[in-house]
């Protein structure tokens, strides 16, 4: 029963539907036939046809199937040729695509028994398959930790030069994470600090986030990181019309001062219009005051104390001490990361800096369609 393989097809005016020996039947639109044509598109993935330029009411003079579908176009005669295989992986009824679809794994504390491993930043200089894995665990698990970066300023230049670029802040390409008098934020205290997501204030948002330890000789100092959208999953099963609330109050979020006045308003979970959960701004330090009708503002207010608690629930919460030389890589509109507040007097200093997902991603793709080819 080959799932490419044309039982019987039907050729209306306005479409085509075929059915495969395996049951299925699909229905391709003229219109989208000839906009998608394969002859049409470079193999960088540009389309070379003008959508506009196909007649809305295309209908086609004949259609025969002989191995492939030839299709000879009424409008100006042309002839179309699609193979069966082309058009099954390019139907179309959302039963085929949702099967097409990567659906994300989420994870908690039981998924990580252990530490998670720490990839080597020599294997990963080195080694394209070590630096696949690690990149898949930052598209997989929202992040990766490594060790054995030279533990010296501006090292992580080094780490994202493997995938992508630095993506430069008012805080400059690369910032220090250590205590200083007269603090601007939070993170240059010893403070403890609950899970967040960095810049909320920015749109678009830093996507990628490095953290590169220099030292850590302190008592406390280790990090957390939690992965949001589990959280986001459970809080929607958990209290549904909680999440709701969260999920539709536009929250505003800001960064002032002498230089930079940042300000972006959204909401704390970000959903795309099938419902799945796409991003976190979670940063209660960078919250402003915001607008909600007076009759909704306690429920408000209770549905983020129930987010913001599970977000620090231990069943979510990974918790590890990195050491010099160590660092994590995290998907900023993912994972929270966080730290456990630390004795001031001892010595702690880590940099950090921002990249792009999409450019990491493109490399990870790149990667494995070289590895899938050997
Ligand atoms: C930060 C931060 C965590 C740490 O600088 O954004 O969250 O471990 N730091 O100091
Ligand atoms: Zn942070």
């Amino acid at each position: 029963m080959s799932k490419t393989t044309i039982k019987h097809h039907q050729a209306d005016s306005d479409k085509l539907v075929i059915e495969w020996e395996d049951g299925h039947t699909s229905t391709y639109h003229y219109m989208w036939l000839r906009d998608n044509a394969p002859e049409n598109r470079h193999s960088n993935g540009q389309k070379l046809i003008d959508t506009l330029s196909i007649p809305l009411d295309l209908t086609a003079k004949s259609v025969n199937v002989n191995g492939t579908v030839k299709i000879e176009w009424a409008n100006d005669g042309h002839v179309t040729d699609y193979t069966p295989e082309w058009l099954r992986a390019n139907s179309y009824e959302l039963s085929e695509s949702e099967a097409r679809r990567n659906t994300q794994h989420t994870w908690d504390l039981t998924d990580f028994p252990e530490t998670p491993p720490k990839y080597k930043f020599s294997e990963l200089t080195s080694n394209d398959s070590t630096l696949r894995n690690m990149l898949a665990s930052v598209r997989d698990n929202g992040f990766a930790l490594m060790q054995g970066i030279p533990v010296k300023s501006e090292s992580l230049f080094k780490v994202i030069d493997l995938f992508g670029y630095v993506r430069d802040t008012n805080y400059g390409p690369l910032f220090d994470v250590k205590v200083v008098t007269n603090p601007s934020n939070l993170a240059f205290t010893s403070a403890t600090l609950g899970g967040h997501t960095d810049n909320p204030y920015r749109h678009p948002v830093p996507t990628l986030q490095l953290l590169h330890v220099l030292s850590n000789n302190v008592e406390g100092g280790d990090s957390t990181l939690v992965d949001g959208f589990k959280v986001a999953e459970v809080f929607r099963k958990e209290a549904p019309e909680q999440f709701e609330i969260i999920a539709s109050t536009l929250v505003t979020f800001r960064f002032s001062s002498d230089d930079a006045d940042l300000q972006h308003e959204s909401t704390i979970i970000q959903t795309n219009v099938r419902g799945d959960i796409t991003g976190i701004r979670f940063n209660n330090r960078s919250m402003q005051t915001f607008y909600v009708a007076p009759e909704k503002m306690k429920a408000f207010y209770e549905a983020y104390h129930t987010f913001a608690h599970m977000l620090e629930e231990d069943r979510f919460k990974l918790k590890f001490k990195l050491g010099a030389g160590d660092a994590m890589l995290f998907d900023n509109q993912r994972v929270l990361h966080g730290r456990i507040g630390y004795a001031s007097s001892g010595d702690r200093h880590l940099q950090g800096c921002y990249a792009d997902i999409d450019s990491l991603l493109s490399k990870l793709r790149v990667l494995e369609r070289v590895m899938s080819d050997e």
